[in-house]
C-alpha cells in the first residue's frame, strides 16, 4: 500500500466527516497486518463527549474486523496537517505500535512518523505485563 493511495483514500473518507458542532473534517485509512484497508471519519453528537475522531473509527473498524495490527495509517484534518489528538495516539499505543503515521495535507505533502515520535515514554500493554495474570 503506497502512503499516496492511503491519503487518497483518508481525504474520501474526509468528506463523511459529520462535524455539525466543530465544522472541522478528519478522514483516516488505515491499512492493517492483514492487507486490508478501513476508513473513518469523525463523528460529532449534540451532547459533544460522545464525538469520535476519525482515527479510532479506521482503527476500531479494523479491530472489529478481525484485524489484529495497523501498519499504515494516513491521517488528514481540516486544511493543514492533521496530527492525532492524544486519545487517537494512546489507541494507536495499543493497536499500531510499529505503524507509520501519516500526518497529511494531501497527496503530496505530508510527514511520516512513529509512534515513538508522537508519545514518547507512552504506556501500554507491556506496561502491565507481570500484573494482569
Ligand atoms: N478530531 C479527530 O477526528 N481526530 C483528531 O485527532 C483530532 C480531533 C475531531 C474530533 C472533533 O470532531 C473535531 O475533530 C474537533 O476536535
Amino acid at each position: 500500500m503506497e502512503n499516496k493511495e492511503l491519503i487518497q483514500l483518508a481525504i474520501e473518507a474526509q468528506k463523511k466527516a459529520y462535524v455539525p458542532y466543530s465544522k472541522f473534517s478528519v478522514g483516516a485509512a488505515v491499512f492493517t497486518d492483514d492487507e486490508r484497508v478501513f476508513t473513518g471519519c469523525n463523528i460529532e453528537n449534540a451532547s459533544y463527549t460522545p464525538t469520535i475522531c476519525a482515527e479510532r473509527v479506521a482503527i476500531f473498524k479494523a479491530i472489529s474486523e478481525g484485524s489484529k495490527s495497523i501498519k499504515k495509517i494516513a491521517i488528514v484534518a481540516g486544511d493543514e496537517m492533521g496530527y492525532p489528538c492524544g486519545v487517537c495516539r494512546q489507541v494507536m499505543m495499543e493497536f499500531a505500535q510499529e505503524a507509520e503515521i501519516i500526518v497529511a495535507k494531501n497527496t503530496e505533502e505530508f510527514k511520516v512518523y512513529s509512534l515513538k515520535d508522537l508519545l514518547p515514554h507512552g504506556f501500554g500493554p507491556k506496561d502491565l505485563e507481570g500484573y494482569n495474570v
